[in-house]
């Protein structure tokens, strides 16, 4: 996430006047967003104790030609189910593997137990025919995700990936709480007569944006309604530079920021989450998503639509809800690392390493039980690669030397080229956790590494 160039909006935030409208794409607007908006079923809870959200997933491949042009589903979905939770409830989740491969489920954002992160590294994926029950307690709000972690860019881009939304119940509730999860169609479907260029997918500067398995599309609404939106970029290497005047972005990977700041220009890698807010008043709002590279940043091209709110009736807009403080404290970046991790490698070898190493053969750096540790990351290599590390989420001390506006949690962070951010966390989660970059063919080659956290 970025924040240099955002002025924070302090109490209200009136519509930024000063931004020449972009021009969308092609078709024209109202035609692009001629679908209904559509959100993923919500998992069903089968344990009647309010305590616990009990709920069944089953992988599963899907016939061929499946309308959706995707091969997996979990329950027959894709996306999956949303898992709709509350914060201090246990979640337990019977994984039930009918796909012909192994597979796992990874909780990205969670603070999860060891055992229970998804990752067969040590313990081997769910095996073809066999069942998993995860089960763990979410002490953590906010807009997190689960997808598989074996065989990862495979899954994943076939269709397996669902949101998992804890929300805290003293939170002001949204006129429309939306899930929005965004993938990329030429991922998932090449279409052989456009040649789409290198396998990762860099140089294709015109995505096709799905969001929640379908086309973008629009929702009706009443003016004077609040609509939050919540982002996540599931697509395998796709970015989202997120375009909109009056989209105000209330919160990131890591629950609500201490000080909301306008989303425009917001970029949005695999991984991450953004939680929008719109303030609906008597005049449609456009949420579009800018062309960003891999390699550098901007792009020339149209922006492409994502999402459009149409209201009817007169009311004006209403005032922003109130953002609950996370209360979090704002670390200053000592001047050190106790850990850096250098990404290279290229496009032109297809070969990306973190400090000269290929996952598996790499050396987990460890750390004890209850240590500060402040992780430095940076990429030397031609290309951006949004960097992840599970079991934990991070505060950001500074990007390029230079700290952000106010405390900012993630799990997911962008590194443009040449970037460098320092990141601290308290060891208190012990075990192996994967440190990678989250797009998938990166991480499939080998750009992951290991912190070993020692009780
Ligand atoms: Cu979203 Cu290592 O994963
Ligand atoms: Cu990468």
């Amino acid at each position: 996430m970025r924040w240099i160039a955002h002025l924070a909006c302090l109490s209200g935030c009136t519509p930024k006047g000063s931004q020449a409208p972009i021009q969308l794409a092609d078709d024209s607007l109202s035609r692009v967003l001629a679908e209904p908006f559509k959100q993923p079923r919500s998992a069903v809870d089968l344990d009647p104790n309010p305590d616990v959200l009990r709920l069944r997933l089953v992988a599963r491949a899907l016939p061929e030609d499946h309308p959706s042009g995707f091969r997996y589903a979990y329950n027959g979905q894709t996306p999956g189910p949303t898992i709709e939770a509350e914060l201090g409830q246990t979640l337990e989740v019977e994984l039930v593997n009918e796909l012909t491969r192994g597979t796992t489920i990874h909780w990205h954002g969670l603070h999860v137990p060891n055992a229970m992160d998804g990752v067969p590294w040590q313990r081997g994926p769910v095996a073809p025919g066999a069942t998993f029950l995860y089960r763990f307690e979410l002490n953590q709000a906010g807009t997190f995700w689960y997808h598989p972690h074996f065989n990862t860019e495979g899954q994943v881009d076939g269709g397996l990936f669902g949101a998992l939304i804890v929300r805290d119940p003293a939170d002001e509730p949204a006129d429309h709480d939306l899930v929005a999860i965004m993938d990329s169609r030429a991922e998932a479907r090449p279409d052989p007569a456009q040649p789409v260029g290198p396998a990762h997918g860099h140089a294709r500067l015109k995505r096709q944006w799905l969001m929640n398995g379908h086309s973008p599309g629009h929702l009706n609404v009443q003016a004077g309604e609040r609509v939050r939106l919540r982002m996540i970029n599931v697509s395998n290497h796709g970015y989202l530079k997120l375009n909109g005047d009056s989209a105000r972005l209330v919160a990131t990977d890591q629950g609500p920021l201490e000080i909301a700041r306008w989303a425009q220009d917001e970029v949005l890698g695999p991984g991450d989450r953004a939680e929008i807010e719109l303030l609906v008043g008597r005049e449609p709002i456009q949420l579009s998503s800018l062309p960003y590279s891999l390699n550098g940043g901007d792009s020339l091209g149209p922006a492409q639509p994502l999402f459009e709110v149409r209201p009817s009736g007169t009311q004006p807009a209403p005032v922003p809800l109130s953002l609950r403080s996370a209360g979090r404290v704002q670390h200053p970046d000592p001047g050190y690392a106790d850990i850096v991790w250098t990404f290279t490698g290229s496009d032109r070898t297809g070969r990306w390493y973190i400090n000269g190493k290929r996952f598996p053969q790499i050396t987990p750096v460890e750390v004890r039980l209850g240590q500060t540790v402040i992780i430095e990351v940076r990429n030397l290599s031609p290309t951006d690669h949004p960097y992840h590390l599970h079991g934990y989420s991070f505060e950001v001390l500074s990007r390029n030397g230079v700290a952000p506006d106010s405390p900012t949690y993630e799990d997911t962070i962008n590194l443009a080229i040449r970037e460098r951010v320092r990141l601290r966390i308290v060891a208190n989660n012990p075990g192996d956790w994967m440190s990678h970059c989250h797009i998938l063919p990166h991480a499939e080659d080998g750009m992951m590494t290991v912190l070993r956290v020692i009780d």
